[in-house]
């Protein structure tokens, strides 16, 4: 069905998000949109799930007035979306989550659940899943969460289906799964509108790419007249340099960290690495090859079976919780916002500061002015606007507070940083900042261990890749060594691809 914005406009206080929006979205085709974070892209489709109601303008679908305000008038209407951050349910089973929210249609509770069973084991064989129905959400990985969210969207059969930044927690294997769906649904009549920072994925995908600045629209065209380049310019105003690797700029090869024999559950099994003072480590491996658990259990959020560690060749106690991991210098930036411990309500500026206030103190009393200075070089850092830091993170864009976690992880200094997806969400303008501050991390003497699912990503940042399968490394990379093709053909393991 054929999806009309028009003259839509949403204001937040003084955050014109949305600002005249005419769109026109053609049934039956997939429409991309794309934009910096902060642009007004997850607005535009919150405005058709019924979560936004604007201020002004009207949509309509298929020719009628669409509701505004309501998410299940939305829904009713044959709008199913999948948000940006996730909405699963985490103490609620894989099969609950799957069926939240649909009206009953048996009498029969009993007629129900076999009829949803029926369904569930459907859709995981249509998504290529093995998901146990009866598994709390909250024991599956990020990537799984997003499986059961697209779940959710295609059990009402709906006609319009919304995904905002769909892809940005699947591997590679996952994502070609997406795509065959979102391709299917199309052939079925299906409109599909979705959000993305992967403009290559853009353009794969899409008929029609439609770019937002600054909560208005840059320009709207069919797929065949984009080339990234061009998405690029409209997005930020201007060119970006092409991506190139990072020489090798470890210049010392101190050992900071070392990990010995570190087995945890059935997930890692007798792993051991080192990294040095100034280097960048990346961590290539598929979804469930055990990357999020090493960088957890580095951090102690995840307690080993057993592991040994060293810091700066000293033995010490593996981390029991995740503040003594901190305490020696360990940080983690986990690839699941809800559970970063950004507090909404507070200021971002608050929220950046809190990872060390001894910085900011003189005497024990937390300093104005070095307040100020602190939060505005640690946003300059990531390329947070300086704007932000005053308002409350809970009404950042998903990239925005992405960035926020990075500026606290900046002002923190940590010795050995963690990340997991750091680049998951953010704009192409904002990647390579992100990336110039992880370096500048580690030339202060840091070591950072990265974890993306984006070779490209790795391929720039690191010094040395290790790359994961199955709970074990099964190959390193070192500096021209890192090649994509390198990646990819060792990330499925000693028996090469399967699939
Ligand atoms: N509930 C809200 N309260 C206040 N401001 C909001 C709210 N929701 C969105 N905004 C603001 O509206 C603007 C547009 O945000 P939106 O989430 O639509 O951006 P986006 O294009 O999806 O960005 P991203 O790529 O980072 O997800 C931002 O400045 C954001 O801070
Ligand atoms: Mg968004």
């Amino acid at each position: 069905m054929t999806i009309v914005f028009d003259g839509i406009s949403k204001s937040f206080g003084g955050t014109r998000a949305l600002d005249g929006i005419d769109l026109r979205v053609e049934a039956g085709t997939i429409h991309a949109l794309v934009g910096e974070n902060g642009a007004g892209k997850s607005t535009c489709l919150g405005v058709l799930a019924g979560r936004v109601t604007p201020d002004s303008g009207t949509v309509t679908v298929a020719e009628r007035p669409h509701p505004f305000g309501s998410p299940r008038q939305a829904a009713r209407a044959g709008v199913a979306a999948i948000y940006q951050e996730l909405s699963v349910v985490p103490t609620l089973t894989a099969l609950e989550n799957v069926f939240l929210g649909q009206e009953r249609r048996r009498a029969s509770v009993f007629e129900d659940r076999r009829r949803m069973r029926e369904q569930y084991r459907a859709l995981c064989a249509r998504l290529d899943v093995a998901i146990a129905p009866a598994q709390p959400v909250a024991e599956l990985s990020i990537g799984d969460q997003q499986m059961i969210e697209i779940m959710r969207a295609l059990v009402g059969t709906p006609t319009a289906i919304l995904l905002d930044e769909p892809t940005a927690a699947l591997g590679p294997r996952e994502r070609s799964v997406l795509y065959r769906v979102v391709r299917e649904l199309k052939a079925d009549g299906v409109t599909i509108i979705f959000v993305s920072h992967n403009l290559d994925e853009v353009l794969d995908l899409a008929d029609h790419a439609t770019v937002f600045r600054d909560g208005r629209i840059s320009e709207s065209r069919p797929t065949a007249e984009w080339t990234k380049a061009d998405l690029t310019r409209a997005m930020v105003g201007h060119s970006l340099s092409p991506a190139i690797r990072t020489e090798q700029r470890n210049t010392r090869p101190r050992e900071l960290l070392a990990v010995e024999n570190l087995t945890v559950g059935s997930k890692i099994q007798n792993l051991s690495l080192s990294l040095a003072e100034g280097e960048v480590v990346g961590i290539a491996g598929l979804v469930g090859s055990g990357r999020t658990t090493l960088l957890r259990a580095l951090a102690g959020d995840t307690p080993p079976a057993s592991g040994s560690m060293r810091l700066h060749g000293d033995p010490r106690r593996w981390p029991r919780s995740v503040r003594e991991a901190r305490r020696a210098g360990i940080a983690l930036l986990t690839e699941d916002r809800k559970r970063s411990g950004l507090f909404a309500e507070a200021t971002s500026s608050d929220n950046l500061l809190i990872s060390n206030l001894g910085a900011v103190s003189r005497l024990g009393v937390v300093s104005g002015s070095r307040s100020v200075a602190a939060s505005r070089s640690a946003a300059t850092a990531v390329r947070l606007s300086e704007q932000r830091l005053s308002s409350p993170v809970g009404v950042l864009s998903g990239g925005n507070q992405q960035k926020v976690l990075l500026a606290r992880a900046v002002h923190f200094q940590p010795k050995v940083f963690l990340a997991d997806e750091p680049n998951r969400g953010v704009d192409v303008g904002a990647k390579a900042e992100i990336a110039a501050s992880l370096r500048g991390m580690a030339a202060q003497g840091s070591a950072i261990l990265v974890v993306s699912s984006e070779f490209e990503d790795l391929y720039e940042l690191c010094d040395r890749v290790l790359v994961m399968w199955r709970g074990t490394l099964v190959a390193e990379l070192i500096g021209p060594e890192i090649t994509i093709d390198a990646m990819v053909s060792k990330v499925f393991g000693p028996g090469g691809a399967v699939r």
